[in-house]
């Protein structure tokens, strides 16, 4: 794909991969993003070889980054857009964006999302809006599906030994709803109406060997107990 540069004072920018600083981007996404703190470095880089990427530069040096996801017909999503600290308030987030919506192969694109938390002023200069119709859009939003303790991921068998005894192994083959709770050493697990409230109850009891998820944090698959019980 052809690399997009413009040059504005001291400032460049480009869309050329090679040019970016990534252990730079990484830093700031995992130190001081607000959506994905703690994100691995492999992670930020895979998300770059698969995203056209924006870099703002100067004097060489990576000040801002933004991505988008897109097929480049009629979807794109934009991601991770910072300016580094130093250089914000002086119209370079601006400037950014009129970079990237300015992109050839982005325009006429029927559909262009973002997520923000505080910035959608920046971005109603562009046509952005909340969502036209709402009720017909769906998500799947995992908050911290990247966070560090969850991509370690609990070790089936060893994170959480289950109870023993009937009740328990009952708990655990219904263990789609556990929520293992570090703050007590325990796994908690919901009452499934499958379930009976001994299953439950004695699951509540079951020993937690090494904590690896966050308190409030949901486990989605099933872990395997067989190598335990
Ligand atoms: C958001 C961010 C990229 C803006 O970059 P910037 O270089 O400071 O922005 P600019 O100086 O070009 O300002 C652009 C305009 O957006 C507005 N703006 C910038 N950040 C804003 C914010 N967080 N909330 C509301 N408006 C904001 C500015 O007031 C300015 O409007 P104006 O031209 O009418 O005065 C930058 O503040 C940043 O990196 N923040 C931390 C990371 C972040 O929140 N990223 C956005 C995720 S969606």
């Amino acid at each position: 794909m052809t690399t997009h540069e413009i040059a504005d004072g001291e400032l460049q920018f480009s869309t050329d991969r090679s040019r970016l600083d990534v252990a730079a981007i990484h830093r700031f996404i995992s130190d001081e993003s607000y959506w994905t703190p703690g994100i691995a470095r492999e992670l930020v880089e895979r998300a770059i070889a698969h995203s056209l990427c924006f870099g703002a530069y100067a004097s060489g040096a990576q000040i801002g980054f933004a991505r988008v996801v897109t097929d480049y017909v009629g979807f794109a999503y934009l991601a991770d857009v910072f300016v580094i600290r130093e250089w914000r308030g002086v119209g370079v987030g601006r400037r950014l964006m009129d970079f990237v919506f300015a992109h050839p192969q982005l325009q006429n694109m029927r559909r262009f999302l973002l997520a923000t938390r505080d910035a959608h002023a920046l971005y109603a200069r562009y046509g952005f809006t909340p969502l036209s119709s709402p009720k017909h859009f769906m998500e799947r939003y995992d908050a911290d599906a990247l966070s560090p303790a969850r991509r370690a991921g609990p070790a089936p068998g060893r994170d959480c030994v289950p109870p023993t005894g009937p009740g328990g192994r009952r708990a655990a083959r219904s263990f789609r709803n556990a929520r293992i709770v570090p703050s007590l050493g325990e796994c908690e697990v919901e009452q499934d109406p499958g379930m009976t409230g001994g299953a439950a109850g004695v699951a509540r009891h079951a020993r937690l060997v090494r904590v690896t998820l966050p308190l409030d944090r949901t486990v989605s698959k099933p872990i395997d107990f067989a190598s335990v019980s």
